[in-house]
């Protein structure tokens, strides 16, 4: 699919990446909408890029229907690309031993529970909306891309992020063998560490620590995922796979 016959909905696309893909989509000639949780972000993006925005929780059912509503109505037509991209950490050991009394501390059902809501029920709730319009409506080709991460492989301290992440990544291969009979591709992208707050927002010493090992020796860019996001889009052939973009590193 050409990126500029896109009518594309981008999720968690008030800052990092997800603002990246927003301003690219634009720059290539895409019909482009995106939603976040974050109102100040929405708002912000919206009066810099142009691009209608609105908020909205991805792991909300009901706050999903009304994005693809309201994206139906900006982009005149139903959604042919998803971008599948807001994301949480919650990061913490399944059992801490507390430094001062020594007593193990469980990790917190409730942060489990809402990085899968974000990062796993989020982009199930987005496919399944996405796909049932273009299917009713006879919308094809469409595609979309899933943003899975490295931590798929199994990161220390990130338990519920892992699990989500990996989870994605099988759901995009489910979707893609579901959805290719309707003209639906869908891929994932699993980047390593990329410049943007999520990354910036950890203490240096754990950022150097992550960034040693990568054979390229630094973190990624934005734009750098933004090329594999819109090699998915162009290929035709490719769909129910994951593209690593990490600079080579192992976990
Ligand atoms: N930055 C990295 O190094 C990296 C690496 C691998 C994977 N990823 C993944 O890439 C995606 C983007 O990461 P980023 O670094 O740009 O993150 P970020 O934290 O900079 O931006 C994420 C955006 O998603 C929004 N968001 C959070 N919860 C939401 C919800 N419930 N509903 C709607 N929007 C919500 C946030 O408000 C924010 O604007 C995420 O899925 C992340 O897990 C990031």
């Amino acid at each position: 699919m050409r990126i500029e016959d896109a009518r594309a909905v981008v999720t968690g696309g008030a800052r990092g990446m997800g603002e990246h893909f927003v301003r690219r989509l634009v720059e290539c000639g895409a019909a482009t909408f995106f939603c976040d949780i974050d109102a100040d972000g929405v708002e912000t993006v919206a009066a810099a890029t142009g691009v209608p925005g609105t908020v909205a929780d991805v792991s909300s059912e009901a706050d999903v229907e009304r994005v693809f509503e309201e994206a139906t109505a900006a982009l005149g037509g139903p959604p042919n690309v998803l971008i599948n991209n807001a994301g949480i950490i919650r990061d913490g050991l399944l059992l801490k031993r507390d430094r001062e009394t020594g007593t193990l501390v469980p990790f917190p059902t409730a942060r489990w529970n809402q990085v899968l809501a974000v990062n796993l029920t989020g982009p199930f709730l987005c496919m399944r909306a996405f796909a049932q319009r273009c299917v009713e409506d006879g919308v094809q080709p469409a595609v979309a891309v899933n943003m899975s991460s490295i931590s798929r492989a199994g990161n220390m301290g990130q338990g519920n992020y892992s699990a989500a992440k990996a989870g994605l990544v099988a759901d995009t291969v489910v979707w893609a063998k579901e959805l290719g009979r309707y003209g639906i591709r869908v891929g994932a992208i699993a980047p390593g560490f990329i410049r943007t707050p999520m990354v910036e927002s950890m203490p240096p010493k754990v950022l150097e620590k992550l960034t040693n090992p990568v054979p390229l020796g630094r973190i990624g860019e934005p734009e750098e995922i933004w090329k594999a996001i819109a090699f998915i889009i162009d290929n035709d052939y490719f769909t129910g796979r994951c593209i690593e973009v990490d600079g080579g590193l192992r976990l």
